[in-house]
C-alpha cells in the first residue's frame, strides 16, 4: 500500500445488502453488512481515491474524508445510481450482496394472513455488474466479488467472463472467520490468466490487498 497511489482516481463502489419489499413493512433480504465494502471504501480515500459508495440498507457507515455514500434499499435503486455515476468513474469494485429477485408486485398495504400457505412471485432483478462490464471503456477496471458455497474457482471464472470483470475476489462462507459479518476475510483474486490466494485477515487489510491489485493492473489512468 503506497501513500495516494489512488489519486485521480474515482471509484465506484457498491456494499451491504439490497431489500427488496413485499408490503410496508416486510422486505426479503440477505446477510450482507456492507463491512467488506466500507473497508474498501476506506482504504481507497486513505489512498487518495474519491469513492463514491452506493451502500445498501446496514447499520455501518463511514465519515471518512473522501467517500460519497448514497443510501439505497433495493436493487434497482442501487442499479440506476449506478448505471447513473459509472460513465464519471475509473474504478468499480462491486462488493454488493444484491438480491437476484423481487417480488413482482409490492403491496400498498399491509398483506393480511390467510388460511394455507402463501405464494409471492419474484422476478429477476438487473445484474448490476453485467450492466457496467458490458458499458466499460478501455480504462475503466471492474472488480467483481464471488461467494460460493461450492465450485468457487469455476464459478468465479464463469462470472468474471460473462460479467466482462478484469477481476473476481472470491470469498467462501464456509471458511470460518470469512465474509458476512465477520470482521475478518479470505480471498483468492481472479483474472482471465491466474489465481492468487490470500491468508484471512482483517477486512481493511484485505481492501489494501485488492488495491494493491488494481494499482498493479492499472499502475495509470
Ligand atoms: O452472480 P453473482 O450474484 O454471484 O455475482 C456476484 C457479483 O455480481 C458481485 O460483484 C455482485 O456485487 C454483482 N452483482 C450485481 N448485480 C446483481 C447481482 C450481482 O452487481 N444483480
Amino acid at each position: 500500500a503506497q501513500a495516494h497511489d489512488l489519486k485521480d482516481r474515482r471509484i465506484l463502489l457498491t456494499a451491504g445488502p439490497t431489500l427488496e419489499d413485499l408490503d410496508p413493512v416486510r422486505f426479503l433480504g440477505n446477510r450482507s453488512t456492507g463491512r467488506m465494502g466500507i473497508a474498501l471504501a476506506e482504504a481507497a480515500a486513505a489512498r487518495g481515491a474519491k469513492v463514491t459508495l452506493l451502500l445498501g440498507p446496514t447499520h455501518l457507515s463511514t465519515q471518512a474524508a473522501g467517500i460519497e455514500t448514497i443510501a439505497v434499499r433495493s436493487a434497482l435503486d442501487m442499479y440506476h445510481a449506478a448505471v447513473e455515476r459509472w460513465p464519471d468513474c475509473t474504478d468499480g469494485i462491486l462488493c454488493a450482496a444484491v438480491a437476484d429477485y423481487r417480488p413482482e408486485r409490492v403491496a400498498e398495504e399491509k398483506i393480511k394472513k390467510q388460511a394455507g400457505p402463501m405464494r409471492i412471485d419474484l422476478v429477476r432483478n438487473p445484474d448490476i455488474a453485467e450492466e457496467l462490464g458490458r458499458t466499460k471503456t478501455a480504462g475503466q477496471y471492474l472488480i467483481g466479488f464471488a461467494l460460493e458455497t461450492e465450485n468457487g474457482l469455476e464459478n468465479a471464472r464463469d462470472k468474471l467472463l460473462r460479467k466482462q470483470l478484469d477481476l473476481i475476489v472470491l470469498n467462501s462462507p464456509r471458511t470460518a472467520g470469512a465474509a458476512f459479518g465477520h470482521a475478518t476475510n479470505q480471498i483468492q483474486l481472479i483474472d482471465r490468466n491466474k489465481v492468487t490466494s490470500f491468508e484471512l485477515k482483517p477486512k481493511l487489510a484485505v481492501a489494501h490487498d485488492i488495491l494493491d491489485r488494481l494499482v498493479a493492473d492499472k499502475p495509470t489512468l
